[in-house]
């Protein structure tokens, strides 16, 4: 058999690929071994796909290198994606500010890229495994399940490490060492915590209650996280394992085994002032009943059984105040660890950038090899920015093949 392009991997990263090298004219090939395209498309955003962010920009992404990035994606940007998603009438939804997600279900936005890889002529081989990849002088060849390919050039399509069950493997990391490419270190990233014995009982008590916050990791004394405030001000959500919602899932990618978490519970508000201040306008009142009129009542009240108080407010002395100032503002904890690949949404590190070209995403002599989408040490924020590294990256490299 043989092939202009192989690209290994029908995900979002592999057919975006495929449909533009194929619209450019390339007879292209794509590979999976799993029995259906797009798996982690169709479970993502909740079945609903937050297929892009209108703010993507590099600073949304880690990288060893965080220049890598910047080409690709001022090529090809939300835009770009949102017409294409438009010109096929999938309707889609703002959730949050920039994040897009279907109005319907993520089986649209898959729908699209198969139709565009159809109408591009790109042939789709599923349930066929590759067992060896080589060079054959300035094309590739590969053995697979489905029998010996001679190609152009492959294309290294097969993303990271989360949710084994769906596909994922570590593929790409084993083909890039094959051809002398380093793979940085990779764990889990965007993947809830999970707390030891007497947190994860509370935690697990609490399960499904939900509230605003903002969280920073903290190693050795250091503040870690995005931007100047260092921390991220989202949701979190209680779980019988420990702590999870988007806040939970983004300082994920700061933080690393041994480091600690520091929760504001009440992102935004002067705990001690309003404390005072509420001593004097209604002395009466239990701490508790204040503390649920700002959070939600289970947690409330969880707040003062840990802590084996729920005095009046005039009972508050100042360095009480200051106690609770402390709890509320700046809760400390240290997780267990993370749920790890099986819930992870996406991996961080991998196949390193320094012998890649940003342009066209081929390896450093040897063209006809490629490497896209999350399979690279290129890792996004929730949020929508790793389906538009996804989409951004596949089209270069399709451009170019
Ligand atoms: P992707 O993983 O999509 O595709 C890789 C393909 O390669 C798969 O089809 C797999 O079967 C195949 N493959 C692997 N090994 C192979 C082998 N040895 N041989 C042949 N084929 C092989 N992102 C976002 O921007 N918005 C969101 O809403 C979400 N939500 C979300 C939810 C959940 C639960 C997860 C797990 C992930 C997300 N993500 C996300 C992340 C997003 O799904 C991810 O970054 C992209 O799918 C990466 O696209 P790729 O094409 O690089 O890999």
């Amino acid at each position: 058999m043989q092939a202009d392009v192989v690209v290994i991997g029908a995900g979002a990263a592999g057919l975006m690929c495929a449909l533009t090298a194929g619209y450019a004219g390339r007879r292209v090939l794509v590979l999976d071994h799993a029995n259906k395209p797009g798996k982690k498309i169709l479970m993502s955003g909740g079945g609903r796909c937050n297929f892009t962010n209108l703010a993507t920009g590099p600073a949304n992404f880690f990288s060893a290198n965080p220049h890598f990035c910047i080409s690709a994606l001022k090529r090809y940007r939300p835009e770009h994606f949102v017409e294409l998603v438009e010109r096929h009438g999938v309707e889609y939804v703002e959730k949050a500010p920039g994040q897009l997600f279907c109005a319907h279900s993520a089986k649209d936005l898959l729908g699209v890229l198969l139709a565009e890889c159809e109408w591009a002529g790109v042939e789709l081989r599923l349930k066929t495994t590759v067992e060896r990849i080589e060079r054959a002088g300035e094309g590739m060849r590969l053995a697979t399940s489905a029998g010996r390919i001679e190609a152009g050039a492959v294309v290294i399509a097969t993303g990271g490490l989360s949710i084994p069950t769906m596909g994922a493997t570590g593929f790409g990391y084993d083909v890039a060492r094959q051809f002398g490419l380093d793979v940085t270190q990779t764990r889990p990233a965007l993947v809830p915590f999970t707390l030891t014995s007497q947190w994860k009982a509370r935690a697990a008590d609490l399960a499904g209650v939900s509230c605003d916050v903002a969280v920073s990791a903290i190693r050795e004394g250091q503040r870690l996280g995005p931007g100047r405030q260092r921390c991220y001000r989202e949701p979190m959500l209680f779980t019988h394992r420990g702590l999870s919602g988007p806040g939970m899932l983004q300082i994920s990618s700061y933080w690393q085994p041994g480091d600690e978490l520091e929760v504001d519970l009440l992102p935004g508000f002067d705990i001690a002032d309003a404390l005072a201040e509420a001593r004097q306008a209604a002395p009466r009142r239990q701490l508790s009943t204040w503390l649920g009129e700002r959070l939600p009542r289970r947690l409330a009240q969880a707040l003062v059984e840990w802590h084996g108080e729920d005095p009046t407010l005039a009972e508050l002395s100042n360095s009480r105040i200051e106690a609770w100032q402390e709890r509320l503002g700046a809760w400390r904890l240290k997780p267990a660890g993370t749920e790890g690949w099986r819930t992870a949404e996406v991996t961080l590190g991998g196949v390193d950038t320094t012998a890649i070209s940003s342009k066209d995403f081929s390896v450093e002599g040897l063209p006809q090899l490629r490497f896209i989408g999350e399979v690279l040490d290129v890792t996004g924020e929730l949020g929508g920015y790793n389906f538009q590294w996804a989409w951004a990256s596949g089209v270069a490299c399709g451009q170019s093949l």
